[in-house]
This record gives C-alpha cells, structure tokens and sequence, in this order.
C-alpha cells in the first residue's frame, strides 16, 4: 500500500459514493440503492446499482463492482494512488507522503533499470536495422509491404549476425551480465559465456500501455524455427496482463478493439488504417488481458485466423471475453488465412465491410458447433438442437436470453416454444446444485459444466454477501467458520477482514475493497459482496435452509481440501480435525434468521 491506511480510509469516508459516481452517471433512487446506466457496458435499461449503506457501486449487468476509489479507476483509468490523490483533493484532505518499504524500493529500481535496458535494446535494434548491415531486416520488412513510416511508428529493429553484439553493446554501457540475463536479452552459458537471446532476426518490441519497451519478439527472415522468439516473462514482461499495439489502440477513434493472433496483424491492420488492433504475446488471450481491453472499450472484433487453430483459439477468446463483460463479434477472414493477407490481398476496404459483417459470437460458436452434427438426420438434428438449447441456459438476463431464443430458432427453423422449452428444461436440470442463480454465465465459449471450484467459489460468495448485510448473524455462525475456509487467497483475505470488522461492529465492505491496490482485485471483491441472495424476502424457512445449505457447502469443501493436503501440510491436518468436529455439529444445529 502506498498511503497509511487510516488516510485512505479517511479520504473514502469522506467521499461519499453517491455524490461522487453522480457526477459521471445520471443516479435516480429506486428502494435503497440508486439506479443508473451503466458507464461500463451498453446498455439500454439501468442496471449499475451505487448503494449509499454500503458506499459500493456494482453493475448486475456487466460485473463491474468497487468502492469510490475502484469507480475512479475505472472510469478514470487512474491508479490506485491517482485515484486517493484525487479524492484527497476533493475532500481537502492532506495528504502526507507516499510511504514505500525498503523493499517496494528494491522491487522498483530493479524494475526501473530492466525498462532502461529493454529501452536501450530496443534503440540498439532499431539503429542496426538503418545502418549497412541491416540491409537483410529492412528488405525483409519491406518485402512484406511495411512502409518506413509503420517500421518507425512501432519501432522494429534488427539483431545483427553476431551472437553477442547486443551483450557486448550493454554491457559497454555498464550494465551487468546478471541484469542483462534477468531482462531476457542474454542467456549466461558454461561454454559460451554470456550470448545474445536474438541474434539474425528482424525485431519487434513490445511496449506496455505506457510505451515502456517490455520485452521483445523476434522473427526469423524467411523460414525457420522458431518463427518468433519472445522473451521470457521478467519482473517487468507479464504476458497475460499486456497486449501488443495497445499503447497506439488506447488512443484510437474507433470505438472498438480488434483482437488478431500476431504482431504482423496487428502492423498491417494499423498500416491500413485499423488503429484499434492488438494481439496477445505468443501465448493464449487470457482474462488479464480482457480485462485491460475492459478499460478501453466493451465491443471486441476477433481477427483470429481462419484455420482450425484459430477457430478453436477464437471459442477460448470468446468465453472470456463473455465472462468479463464484453461483446465479441468474429471477422470472417475467409478465403486468407490472416488479416495480414487479406489485407495486403483484398485492401482496406474489403476489411472494413468485413468489420462492419461481423458475426455475433454465439452465432459464431453455433456455427462451429453445428459441424459436429448431421441436421439432415433426424437424431443429429436433435442432438444439436439440445446442444444449442444447453448453450442458451448460459444468458443469465432474461430478456437477452429470450431474444437469443428467438433469433436461434429462426436461425435455425426450429419452433420458438419447442426451443424455449428446451431451454427452461436446462435451466432447471443442470447445475441447479446452488439456489438464487438459474443461469449462470459459462466461463468459457464450449460448453463446458460449472466446475466443482467454480461452485465453490460461488457459495462462498454467497456466504459473504449474506454475512455482509446480516451482520447479526456473523455471531450465530463464526464458531463454526474461520477465514481459512475460504479456499483461493482473494476471497481469504476479504473473509479475515470482513470477520474482523464484524467481530468490532459492523461489516464494512467498502473499506474491505481499498485493501487492495489492484483494479483487476478490487473488481473481484466488490464482486463477493453482490451475490443475488436465494429467496430474497421470501419464506423464512425457506430462506434458513438455503443459508443452511450455504454454509454446510462452504464447510464440506474446505474440509475435503484440506484433507487432501493433510499429508504434507499440519495446518491442513488441524483444520480437518476441527473441520470434521464443525461439520458434524453444524448439520445438528438450526442457524434462525431471525
Ligand atoms: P502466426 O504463425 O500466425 O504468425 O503466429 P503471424 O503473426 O501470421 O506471422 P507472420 O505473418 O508469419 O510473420 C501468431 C503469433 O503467435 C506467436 C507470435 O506472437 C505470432 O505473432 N508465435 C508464433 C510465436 O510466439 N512463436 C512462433 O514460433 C510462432
Ligand atoms: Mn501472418
């Protein structure tokens, strides 16, 4: 943490959310929560709640959630010290100086010296490739249609034919081996001392939001393999949480995003006038990355290649996409293989009626998945139809899943009541172990059942929502529960701090959320506090069940974890003791809601 605590603390109490979010969103009050649109997503109806009790925000619709602080993160895309700065300001609230550890200031000057070395690399390539000997890179570039103007704009360079031209080039400038080595640029070698990573390939780096160079792919001229090398991830290279070209997309008018496989698509895209494309690193679109995406923009264009592997690439993409909130829609890049060549093929123009044709990403995955069925046979036609149905269940609004419903069985001629019906069956059968939510989003585009974590992850949820806004009832249960139950490290330390809250006076979840420095983190926890509750004013019995339900599920599943760990860790062993001792005492005992 940068501030104290109590000031950050401080400064939230003293700005109230409500007041706060009013400036950015149109609030009107409806029961205790004030509505509004939500700044975060599309959307046509309100559905971003701010509540006044809880000093949190959370959008039903889209997942965005957090105190003041996350509003101002994400509305703002300030950091987290640029958003305490902000309110401190607002507030008149002084604010002393950032307090850094001896150790926070070790982490950052390694960092700050690995970017000055990645910085001095990337300079170092760049004046290779304009200098004679970079004769070679250049004509590869130029070979592949790229006009000096987009060689410069996204810095690429070129690594000579010496195997330890850039080694010895930084380390005459002082640094030393065991840095260069930590930045991915040289690999230290018993027989050939310390040797350049990239040497005869034309060189692309990768720069971070702030067009910090943070690491670097290289690619052969011509064949070979590897095709590209990328740098290792370092202190400052972390390649789920970066996307290539983002720092020139960020900027651009388009008003969406154009997710593509490769740094070469992402080059030729910009080049013809497509400003908003990106790509991952080499490695597979993760959440981190669309959550970094979420910031910018909520509609998502994929550009992923047309052969099997991009199509299957492409259905990862789009559940995560999903699961974060955002919109994807699919290029067709048929008959080439990547925007690359169709661009240089078919022009800027014939890309952009691509753009403005492309699919919707649940037609797009129906489509996929109708290749695996005969609908001329009667057997295959059903099987495909439950197929769809099942993917249908994973719309949790009602509206969209019906609209969806309806254009599916136009789509596909089947009866709308035949296939909604269908659909109301999967909804009711699977998953239906958890009460509250009948649909719950998938977390990937294949269909793909709620994993056992999943559904734990989701009790416990709910168990924290629940204990957060009955504070009573904390003290009918905590001899039973302890933070530990909690079984992934987030949730943990939301559960201590909310325990400890609750064991002093009241829950306090907003203050739970300023804990935590991280967008990506706050945005989760705010999340555990927004679970729709089962049967929310509905039987009392009814109700104490399901919370009984809850609690013994939470219970069971850090109790069969921890028995699994047992053998090798005592922690593990003592709370199974005590676990198996609450289980069975728990499954007696009737909790009232009273
Ligand atoms: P592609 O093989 O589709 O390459 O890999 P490309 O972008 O079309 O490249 P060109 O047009 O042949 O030059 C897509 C991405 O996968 C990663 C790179 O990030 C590449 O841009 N990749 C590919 C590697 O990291 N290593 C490889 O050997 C190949
Ligand atoms: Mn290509």
């Amino acid at each position: 943490m940068y501030y104290p605590e109590e000031i950050v603390e401080e400064i939230r109490l003293k700005n109230d959310i409500v007041d706060v979010i009013s400036g950015y969103v149109r609030l009107q009050r409806k029961g205790g929560s004030h509505f509004g649109l939500c700044p975060f997503h599309n959307e046509k109806s309100p559905s971003f709640s701010v509540s006044q009790n809880k000093q949190m925000y959370y959008c039903f619709g889209c997942g965005a959630g957090g105190n003041v602080y996350t509003f101002l993160m994400e509305y703002e895309h300030y950091t987290f010290p640029e958003a305490v700065r902000t309110l401190a300001e607002r507030a008149g609230v002084d604010l002393p100086e950032a307090e850094y550890s001896e150790e926070m200031k070790r982490q950052e000057s390694r960092r700050a010296q690995l970017l000055q070395i990645n910085k001095e690399a990337a300079k170092y390539f760049y004046y290779l490739l304009r200098r004679p000997g970079g004769e070679q890179g250049m004509r590869y570039l130029q070979g592949r249609m790229l006009s000096a103007g987009t060689i410069g704009k996204f810095g690429l360079g070129y690594a000579g034919k010496y195997r330890d031209d850039l080694t010895k080039y930084l380390k005459g400038k002082g640094w030393r081996d065991e840095l260069l080595q930590e930045a991915g640029l040289c690999t230290i070698d018993e027989k050939y001392g310390t040797h350049d990573k990239f040497w005869n390939r034309v060189m692309f780096p990768i720069q971070d939001i702030n067009n910090r160079v943070i690491g670097f792919g290289g690619r052969v001229m011509g064949e070979g393999t590897p095709k590209y090398l990328n740098s290792p991830e370092t202190p400052v290279f972390d390649k789920s949480r970066n996307l290539y070209g983002l720092n020139l997309a960020r900027t651009s008018r388009a008003g969406n995003i154009i997710l593509c496989e490769g740094y070469m698509d992402v080059i030729a895209m910009h080049q013809a006038g497509f400003g908003q494309a990106v790509a991952s690193l080499g490695t597979a679109f993760t959440e981190g990355q669309a959550a970094l995406i979420r910031r910018y923009s909520r509609d998502v264009l994929l550009a992923y290649d047309s052969d099997g592997a991009g199509v299957k690439a492409a259905l990862r993409a789009i559940g995560i996409l999903r699961a974060a909130g955002l919109t994807g829609r699919v290029i067709s890049l048929e008959p080439y293989k990547d925007p690359d060549e169709l661009v240089k093929n078919l022009g800027a123009e014939e890309l952009q009626k691509r753009i403005d044709g492309a699919e919707n990403s649940f037609f797009f995955e129906l489509r996929v998945l109708e290749r695996d069925f005969d609908l001329g046979d009667p057997e295959g036609k059903t099987r495909f139809q439950q197929e769809a149905a099942k993917k249908l269940c994973g719309f949790a609004e009602e509206l969209e899943r019906e609209n969806y419903i309806e254009a599916t069985a136009e789509k596909y001629r089947i009866g709308f009541e035949k296939l909604r019906k269908m659909v109301n069956t999967y909804a009711y059968t699977a998953g239906g172990a958890s009460a509250g939510e009948s649909a719950v989003r998938p977390k990937t585009g294949q269909q793909r059942k709620t994993s056992p974590e999943d559904g734990a992850k989701k009790t416990q949820r709910l168990l924290l929502t629940w204990l957060s806004e009955d504070a009573g009832l904390y003290r009918k249960v905590k001899r039973y529960l302890a933070p530990e139950d909690f079984t992934t490290d987030l949730y943990r330390q939301v559960a201590r701090r909310l325990f400890a809250d609750l064991e002093t006076g009241s829950a306090n979840p907003a203050a739970v959320i300023s804990q935590f420095a991280d967008e990506e983190q706050q945005r989760e926890a705010a999340a555990l506090f927004h679970t729709k509750l089962p049967l929310p004013g509905g039987d009392k019995r009814e109700r104490e069940k399901a919370f009984h339900d809850i609690l013994v599920s939470v219970k069971t599943y850090a109790y069969e974890q921890d028995s699994r760990r047992m053998e090798r860790d005592t922690d593990a062993l003592n709370r199974v003791i005590r676990g198996k001792k609450a289980l069975e005492e728990l499954k007696q005992t009737h909790i009232s809601l009273d």
